[in-house]
């Protein structure tokens, strides 16, 4: 089913496509993997350590808002499997400046898509991965679940960029008929992700006794996944489902913000031998998200029946791992926070990007 032809990973230095290389180059020994990322703030090299020196691997700084860049890419390699995660990913800084999401993540998958069809799409076995979010549904009201059969409704311009990147995609499928599948993932968390987003920041805030913000009323509810879990999902996705296919990915997990921080807090103070009560008084509730989308939650179905994937970790068991590795590596997060990682970037890569 695979090709033999290089595998490129786009955005392959952030939190999941790091994960999914460190998952992915090990097992399968011998395979070339480019990791194509522009190492934006949220890229951290110090993420890959565990495979940087792997034979067959790779590190390209590419922008994919840059035509000539990505032309000049696929020229050189021609990958007969494109896994595309880059993209600017966090909703809150859409919304302060969205310029950045339209350009990264729709003109970016499709000057992607372009070049997948120039040098890519007839090659026996060639397949384009579009990793995108549930988010492009909108909201959900109390009940009901999103389905691969839910209308797009997004609702920041974070979840209107991606939702016109999957558009660019499926409309490329039918068009030209390239070979492309796309999964919608839920809120992913674990080991390697930036710490503006809900879980890692509150692990970090708690562990340095900085407040411990949430919007509104904190009633908001996401249906978390550990990214390992989602890694393996999209691997079953490309390995098992329909080509064109679509599949919505999820853990059946549906959490209120507040009740994530309430257990956040008590994790960590359970493997630090903190105060909870301390912990849980750095709780503030601050002003909520413009257009914050109230509830998220997946039905799965799809991908388990036809693709035989499910999680592996529960919330309990992910989230423990998660705290466990924030306590783990100290000097990751204290990489990040400082800005130290970003020096190391531009040191090492500034000249060629
Ligand atoms: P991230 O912000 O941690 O990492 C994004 C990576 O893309 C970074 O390494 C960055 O340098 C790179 N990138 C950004 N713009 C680029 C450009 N123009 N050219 C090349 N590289 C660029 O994001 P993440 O959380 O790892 O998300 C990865 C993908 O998964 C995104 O497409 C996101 O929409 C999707 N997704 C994320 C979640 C989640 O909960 N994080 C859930 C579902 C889907
Ligand atoms: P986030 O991790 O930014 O993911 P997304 O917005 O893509 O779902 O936020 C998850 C939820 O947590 C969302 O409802 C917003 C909320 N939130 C807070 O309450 N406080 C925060 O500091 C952040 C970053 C998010």
């Amino acid at each position: 089913m695979l090709t033999d032809d290089p595998i490129l990973v786009t955005g392959g230095a952030g939190f999941i496509g790091a994960n999914f290389l460190n998952l992915s180059v090990p097992r399968f020994p011998g395979r070339k993997f480019i990791n194509a990322d522009k190492l934006t703030y949220a890229a951290n090299l110090a993420s890959l350590r565990g495979i940087e020196k792997a034979p067959g691997y790779s590190l390209e700084r590419v922008d994919i808002a840059v035509p000539e860049q990505v032309e000049a890419l696929f020229a050189r390699t021609k990958p007969g499997l494109v896994v595309h995660f880059a993209a600017e990913s966090h909703v809150d800084r859409s919304i302060v400046a969205p310029g950045e999401f339209v350009s990264s993540n729709v003109v970016g998958t499709f000057n992607l898509l372009e070049a997948f069809r120039k040098h890519c799409a007839t090659k026996p076995g060639a397949l384009f991965h579009h990793v995108s979010t549930d988010e492009v549904y909108g909201s959900l009201g109390d009940t009901g679940l999103f389905t691969e059969e839910t209308p797009y409704d997004p609702s920041s311009p974070y979840s209107a960029s991606k939702a016109a990147s999957d558009h660019l995609v499926r409309a490329y499928s039918r068009t030209y008929k390239l070979p492309v599948k796309i999964t919608n993932c839920s809120n992913n968390y674990g080991p390697l992700q930036f710490p503006e987003k809900l879980i890692p920041l509150m692990i970090s805030n708690a562990l340095e006794r900085k407040p411990l913000p949430v919007y509104g009323k904190g009633l908001n509810i996401r249906d978390w996944l550990y990214v390992e879990d989602h890694c393996e999902a999209i691997w079953a996705v490309i390995e098992r489902g329909e080509l064109g296919g679509t599949y919505n990915i999820g853990g059946n997990n549906e959490q209120k913000n507040v009740d994530v921080v309430h257990r956040i807090c008590e994790i960590v103070a359970e493997l630090t031998n903190a105060p909870k009560q301390e912990l849980l008084g750095l709780i503030t509730y601050v002003t909520d998200r413009p257009g914050h989308d109230m509830r998220y939650a997946i039905d799965p179905t799809k991908v388990i029946r036809e693709c035989g994937w499910k999680p592996k970790q529960t919330f309990e068991s992910g989230l423990r791992r998660t705290v466990q590795w924030y306590l783990d590596n100290s000097a990751w997060v204290q990489g990040v926070r400082s800005g130290e990682y970003l020096k190391w970037i531009e040191q090492n890569y500034g000249s060629r990007g």
